[in-house]
């Protein structure tokens, strides 16, 4: 009897074993969505699998703003799509970490959003001339997952190359009614979209969202000649630091430690902030997809 017991434990054992693997493989799904999932339902072309795995919904549909799996992982970790705040005449480079995963899409745009409190207008970034231009399409009237657009304001012409793994690398300037974006080094390469007053925020996320691309935002310093930035990113006239009167919101412009610095700068040089960086990286990791081929 005794060998047959010591078998019986043994495969409860391997059970017990099988099962705690498991069980951390959907704990992992379910909290953090830690897992890459390659063995999913027979989701197709450009989707990606629920939670529940049972389920595929539309890439372009993740972080939209609706719920599309019944278990709602479709909507799990949108918090964390990087964005900064860009004040007016603020100018920030946008450096994000692109890997191209749908193979045949025209939708592998990296987005830029540029939102108020009720609407954003975007400007996707979807390849490059052979030149190195970018080409871009342009839209306004967009809900704030940046989708459902009223309006294309412009697109490209002519055969655009999809854009390849690797960094994307563009300046981002909000002007006083319009946005700006080229890419890094070439102003002359410029896109811009009409915005409205209230646009303040910058999200960088893709298109079709498999994952929350990591994307580093350096230097909201303000664009315009003569002006510094507050430490809220606001950006108001050099000469509105260190006169007495509180002109950034937050009352940086008259800090102790501002006003030497100001005027440590100002004895020496023209008045260029140092710029700021900040990372904003995927807070959650990615999500589970199935593979597109
Ligand atoms: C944004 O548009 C998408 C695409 O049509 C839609 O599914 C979603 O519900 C909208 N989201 C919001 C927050 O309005
Ligand atoms: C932005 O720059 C323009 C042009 O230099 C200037 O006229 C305007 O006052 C600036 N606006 C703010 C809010 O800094």
């Amino acid at each position: 009897m005794r060998p047959t017991v010591a078998v019986h434990h043994s495969v409860n054992m391997a059970r017990l074993l099988v099962l705690s693997v498991l069980l951390c493989a959907v704990a992992a799904q379910i909290g953090v969505h830690a897992a890459v999932v390659q063995d999913g339902p027979w989701c197709t072309m450009n989707e990606l699998v629920c939670g529940d795995r049972k389920e595929c919904y539309r890439a372009v549909r993740r972080c939209d703003g609706k719920r599309d799996c019944r278990d709602g992982s479709d909507e799990l970790g949108c918090d964390g799509i990087p964005s900064a705040a860009l004040p007016v005449n603020a100018t920030v480079l946008v450096q994000a970490q692109y890997t191209k995963h749908f193979s045949y899409s025209d939708d592998n745009s990296v987005e830029l959003l540029l939102c108020g409190t009720d609407s954003c207008n975007r400007v996707a970034v979807f390849g490059h001339y052979l030149d190195g231009r970018l080409g871009t399409s342009t839209w306004t009237g967009c809900n704030l997952s940046g989708k459902e657009c009223a309006r294309q304001e412009s697109g490209s012409h002519g055969y655009v190359y999809d854009l390849p793994s690797g960094e994307v690398a563009v300046e981002v300037q909000r002007r006083a009614s319009e946005l700006a974006v080229w890419r890094q080094g070439h102003p002359e390469d410029v896109v811009t979209v009409p915005i409205e007053e209230n646009f303040g925020k910058l999200t960088v996320r893709l298109f079709q969202m498999w994952n929350n691309m990591p994307v580093q935002f350096t230097g909201a310093s303000c664009g315009a000649a003569g002006q510094l930035e507050c430490s809220s990113g606001q950006c108001v006239d050099a000469a509105a630091f260190c006169n007495a009167v509180a002109d950034c919101e937050d009352g940086s412009d008259e800090g102790a430690d501002t006003c030497e610095a100001v005027l440590a700068t100002t004895t020496q040089a023209p008045t260029t902030p140092e710029p700021t960086t900040t990372t904003a990286g995927p807070t959650s990791p990615e999500p589970t997809f199935a593979p597109s081929d």
